[in-house]
């Protein structure tokens, strides 16, 4: 950190942002409206607007989103810590996005498009990971300026990376309940958690494939963690045993251990970090800290695709 006091610049006046959460207002255009436009403007861009605001404030709410970094400390390293953690709760939810959607994609037997989605989750997993590096740059007196005003606040309780996790399969009933007190949110963690995984409803399209998936795997309490099933790992090596840039079950099952590498990296570099920042103190979410966090490390969401290696 360097040794001085932040200066904060002002950027927005947050007393006059409408701070509705509802998208705002907006006309549309099109391919003739615009060449119009550059037309009447001679080439350069817009830059008179009525009323107080313009289209590009109004598309995502730019001025209520940049009203909402509120550092608590002194600490000059805080306002990183602030930014970077908000970020990621944003890329969390892009990466939620298409992980929802590469699920809805193979219910429906559309593996081309589950392959492509989840391609682009492994470039969310890997952004994702790389903002440790922005992180990595707070040593351990910048974080103990502002640690105390976290409190008991950890990224344990972040329920946007526990949709994550359940959507991939590594299910909590512990960790969710943290949430249960917070109506707004609780709903959808709780159906989360009940929920079949993006690996369940691969399991399941296996199956509609005629390959012999034991029922434990088709039936199962969904509150629970994905375990590695014996033939779960059969079905996947009876595809590797086919593998060919042509053949989509494997090309989806190459994917999936992809993703699920990308993520590992990505836990790990949290866990090296915190090694890095705090070393073996417990954590502000009531954790031993790093102790716990090497468990949590090792999981992998896919674990058949791991242990076939052994037989490849
Ligand atoms: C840079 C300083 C950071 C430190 C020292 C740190 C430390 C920790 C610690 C000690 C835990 C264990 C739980 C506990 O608090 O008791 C934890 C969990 C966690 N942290 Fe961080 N963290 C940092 C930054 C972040 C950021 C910016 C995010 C993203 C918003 C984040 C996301 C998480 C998540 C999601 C967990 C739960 C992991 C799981 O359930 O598998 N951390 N962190």
């Amino acid at each position: 950190m360097p040794d001085y006091k932040p200066k904060f610049p002002n950027i927005v006046d947050i007393t006059k942002v409408n701070n509705s959460p509802l998208p705002r207002e907006m006309d549309l255009s099109n391919d003739e409206s615009r060449f119009k436009t550059s037309k009447k403007t001679y080439g350069s861009p817009l830059t008179e607007y009525k009323g107080l605001s313009n289209p590009y404030i109004d598309y995502q709410s730019i001025d209520l989103l940049l009203s909402l970094q509120h550092p608590r400390s002194k600490g000059y390293d805080e306002m990183c810590f602030y930014i970077v953690g908000q970020v990621k709760e944003i890329l969390y939810k892009g990466l939620h996005f298409e992980l929802y959607n590469a699920r809805e994609q193979i219910k429906e037997n559309n593996i081309n498009n589950t392959i492509t989605i989840l391609e682009r989750a492994i470039c969310f997993i890997k952004y994702i990971a790389d903002t440790w590096n922005i992180l990595s740059t707070i040593k351990p007196e910048g974080f103990n300026e502002f640690r105390d005003f976290l409190g008991t606040a950890s990224g344990q309780l972040s329920f946007m990376y526990r949709h994550v996790e359940f959507i991939l399969g590594n299910k909590s009933v512990k960790m969710a309940s943290a949430h249960k007190n917070v109506p707004h949110v609780w709903p959808e963690i709780k159906k989360s958690l009940e929920t079949p995984s993006l690996y369940d409803e691969v399991i399941f399209y296996l199956n509609r494939r005629g390959y012999k998936i034991s029922q434990k795997a088709i039936k199962r309490d969904w509150t629970k963690t994905y375990r590695s099933q014996n033939s779960v790992k059969d079905a996947w090596l009876s595809i590797y045993k086919k593998s060919s840039s042509k053949n989509s079950e494997y090309l989806l099952a190459e994917t999936l251990i992809s993703f699920d590498e990308q993520f590992s990296i990505y836990r790990w570099r949290h866990f090296t970090l915190v090694k890095k920042i705090i070393g073996y103190k417990s954590g502000t979410g009531g954790s031993s800290g790093v102790e716990w966090l090497e468990k949590v490390t090792s999981h992998h969401f896919f674990p058949e695709l791991w242990e076939l290696r052994n037989d490849l």
